[in-house]
């Protein structure tokens, strides 16, 4: 719903120059409201904001959420964290402390602002889950101590986090367990599936596919994640989530890739490699917690989408 300016809300939004807050910030200024976007830029880039440079009602921030934060705000979407496993295994230790000690401040925030807190977790939660699709319920098989911990493991103690500031402090919070999302932003270095199939394939060389490729995930295109956390956003104060936002139509890595190689007309061919350590055999989400909750599914189709996507990635390439 517009806001007037009376409606309207000041926001903060950490990780808002990366591929999906920037996104949530350009639907957030459509619809009326103010925006202070915190960013460390150690991810995201000032190209996803700088069509943004020179709206009143948007504030830019180079801050660490490493660090305590002292803004006025009605509303906060914590998404600071690297996303992507070459990213987060960078610097581990960072990737655990984006998560915890940057949960811990923004927390903290929200506590002596009173505000509504949202929480962009993740389907790693689940790890390499032995329930398939994934419901909220479930606790994960996560390795404690493996390459990917720190993005889990971080994630998974930033969840108790806002469940405790909950329980503990009243403190209004909004859980999103996020699958899969691609789309226009994306790093087109970040090692991601969906970017690496598509640069690969604009380049015309061989796509890499880890394992056999029958490995199966679900793709969730970016406009229909962010249309989740708007609706979550705006749910009453006894429903915190968690709630799965991700599409539940799977695919195998294979499938995809054979249809990028379509979309682009590439000549690539497929290489298989051994499979990484920890990479989940299976991601799919039962999204019928936000069905019920949100009224909210995934509406973009994979080709679409990815028709979408291939063409902002190629600019990259040209
Ligand atoms: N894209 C997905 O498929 C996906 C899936 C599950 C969860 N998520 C979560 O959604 C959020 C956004 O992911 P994304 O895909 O947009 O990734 P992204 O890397 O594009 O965005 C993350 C942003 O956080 C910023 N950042 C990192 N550490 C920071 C710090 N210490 N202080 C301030 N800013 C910091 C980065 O510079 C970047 O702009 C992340 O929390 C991620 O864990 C994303």
């Amino acid at each position: 719903m517009a806001r007037n300016y009376q409606s309207r809300k000041r926001i903060l939004v950490t990780g808002g120059a990366g591929f999906l807050g920037s996104h949530l910030i350009d639907r957030l200024l459509e619809r009326g409201d103010e925006v202070v976007c915190v960013d460390n830029l150690f991810t995201g880039a000032k190209r996803n904001i700088e069509h943004l440079h020179g709206n009143p009602r948007f504030e830019f921030m180079r801050h660490d959420v490493c660090f305590p934060l002292y803004v006025e705000v009605d509303e906060i979407y914590n998404l600071a964290c690297p996303a992507s496993p070459i990213h987060y295994q960078h610097d581990p230790v960072q990737t655990t402390k984006t998560s915890v000690i940057g949960a811990i401040n923004m927390l903290g925030l929200a506590k002596r602002l009173k505000c509504k807190i949202f929480q962009a977790s993740t389907s790693e939660v689940y790890g390499d889950p032995h329930v398939h699709p994934q419901t909220e319920d479930y606790w994960g098989n996560v390795n404690p101590i493996g390459v990917r911990s720190c993005y889990d493991e971080g994630k998974r103690c930033a969840e108790t986090l806002f469940f405790d500031y909950h329980r503990q402090l009243g403190l209004e919070v909004k859980v999103a367990r996020i699958f899969n999302t691609y789309g226009p932003r994306m790093h087109p270095a970040d090692g991601r599936v969906v970017s690496n199939f598509i640069m690969q394939a604009l380049k015309d060389e061989p796509i890499t596919l880890y394992g056999d490729g029958a490995q199966t995930r679900s793709f969730c295109y970016r406009d229909d994640l962010v249309e989740g956390f708007l609706r979550l956003m705006d749910t009453g104060p006894d429903f915190a989530g968690p709630v799965n936002i991700g599409n539940p139509n799977e695919f195998t890595i294979r499938e995809l890739a054979e249809l990028v190689i379509e979309l682009t007309g590439s000549r690539s061919t497929l290489d298989y490699r051994p499979l990484p350590q920890d990479d989940p055999m299976q991601r799919q989400p039962n999204i019928t917690v936000a069905r019920d909750k949100l009224g909210w599914e995934p509406k973009v189709q994979l080709r679409e989408g990815l028709e979408r996507t291939i063409d902002y990635f190629r600019d990259f390439v040209n």
